[in-house]
């Protein structure tokens, strides 16, 4: 196994042929900041007409769409949650009548009332523009075959990635999640060029070709979009090794879309880029509202251009990243990979911490394979967080303890929260079928 490192060189892809761009993909900054001002101008009086909602929300805050005369008027506007899309439920944010939606998806609703969201049919179209647009991006072309094994049904993943592949012209697999054996036989036997899945599903397949005793290195495999949930750069390099394939990030979330609202090119892998034609994103300051400036982290806020049945009015993602100009589209702003969510953090007697911050000292760690779990527990008055990992086959068992005090220590030096670590046997810890509940809390209640 190669030990792979931070200093390890990134192999790029090739950028698609100029002519196959999007003309929205080759717009200036000043062309598409009038484009968006355009469309922005029409969303909020959309938003404000057609949704009591939004009425109610711009009236209490004061605020006309007529007042939007310049982009950063935006900021004037009232945010919104998804406790407003919860209070709403099911379909109280749509801003048509029901017969021209043509499809709902929903979010799983761990917490409560699911949310739920709705598309008319040019929606539908123009989200399987930005998703092919995605693919492209990514490495994609026309005439690929692609297995897609994001779940299909009230997850946006699986048709929203299949309806985009399909724009582009490729032949897609629509295998959606689990019966890993099964998927394994299907690339095998179908040689799709490109997959789509969330990174811990791709892990969980990469290990099922070992298991068959095939080489993952010499699948037909030579793209993977990976996303839904975090995923860090030592696991890139985990998964382009172990695969030889080029591994790009995909993000999107249902409330603004789904997949394909950024997307990182493969000729340049420096985080995503926003299709910033359809969705504006703003950076906030999670605490006070304060819209931060470019360059800085804080929540990811986006607001819909054009979207018919359920615009959005800067709506509050929770998740965690940065705003930075333009590479291989230089007219839109990319965002940096989020490796965080304000859900996520775990606060660990004072100190903040993301379970990407622990796959990042596992990853890194030689012996180590990057199934890991973790859980807060209380003993006595204190919170304990305790990572359960498992070792590599081929780690020699005094390797263990070793390893498992090199990532103690690891985390103490990046984030300096004492964690306690468990290395496990290979194959004992749950393996993912979509995104993955990586945290456990069993703490006691106080
Ligand atoms: O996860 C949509 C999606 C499907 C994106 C397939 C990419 C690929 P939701 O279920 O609504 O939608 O979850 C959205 O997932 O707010 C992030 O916290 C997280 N997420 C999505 N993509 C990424 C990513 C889909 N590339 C929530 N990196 C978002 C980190 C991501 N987190």
């Amino acid at each position: 196994m190669t030990v792979l490192t931070s200093e390890t060189p990134r192999r790029l892809g090739v950028a698609p042929e100029p002519g196959t761009l999007d003309a929205a993909e080759r717009m200036s900054v000043d062309e598409l900041r009038a484009l968006q001002l355009e469309r922005l101008r029409w969303s909020l009086r959309h938003a404000y007409d057609n949704v009591p909602h939004y009425r109610r929300a711009f009236d209490d805050a004061g605020v006309h769409p007529d007042d939007c005369r310049e982009l950063a008027d935006l900021a004037r506007f009232p945010t919104t949650s998804k406790a407003d899309l919860r209070e709403n439920y099911p379909f109280g944010m749509f801003a048509v009548p029901q017969e021209q939606v043509r499809r709902v998806h929903a979010s799983s609703g761990t917490t409560g009332r699911p949310t739920v969201v709705g598309y008319t049919e040019r929606d539908i179209d123009t989200w399987a523009t930005v998703m092919a647009r995605s693919i492209r991006a990514a490495g994609g072309r026309p005439g690929d075959t692609l297995h897609n094994a994001y779940g299909y049904g009230l997850f946006t993943g699986g048709l929203g990635a299949h309806y985009g592949a399909e724009k582009l012209g490729c032949t897609v697999v629509p295998v959606s999640g689990g019966m890993s054996a099964r998927q394994v036989q299907l690339i095998t036997d179908f040689r799709p060029r490109v997959i789509m899945v969330t990174p811990s599903y791709m892990l969980a397949l990469i290990d099922e070709f070992e298991k068959q005793g095939l080489d993952p290195r010499a699948s037909s495999l030579e793209v993977g979009i990976f996303g839904a949930e975090p995923w860090t750069e030592q696991m890139r390099r985990e998964m382009e090794d172990r695969l030889d394939i080029q591994a790009v990030d995909i993000y999107g979330l249902s409330e603004v879309m789904g997949p394909g609202v950024a997307q990182e090119c493969v000729e340049t892998k420096d985080g995503l880029h926003v299709w910033e034609d359809h969705f504006y994103p703003e950076v906030i300051d999670p605490a006070t509202g304060e819209v931060l400036p470019e360059g800085e982290v804080g929540e990811l806020v986006f607001t819909s251009l054009t979207k018919e049945a359920m615009p959005v009015v800067r709506y509050r993602t929770r998740d965690l990243t940065r705003l930075l100009p333009g590479t291989a589209r230089p007219g839109m702003r990319r965002m940096e990979k989020v490796t965080g969510r304000t859900d996520d953090m775990i606060i660990l007697r004072g100190v903040n911490l993301f379970p990407t911050q622990i796959e990042e000292v596992v990853l890194r760690t030689p012996g180590l394979s990057p199934h890991f779990g973790l859980e807060l527990v209380s003993r006595g008055r204190l919170d304990h967080l305790v990572v359960r990992v498992e070792a590599r086959p081929d780690c020699p068992a005094e390797r263990r303890a070793v390893a498992a005090r090199e990532v103690v220590e690891g985390v103490k030096d990046t984030v300096g929260s004492t964690v306690e670590v468990l290395v496990v046997d290979p194959e004992t810890l749950p393996r993912s079928m979509g995104k993955l509940q990586r945290m456990v809390d069993s703490r006691a209640k106080r």
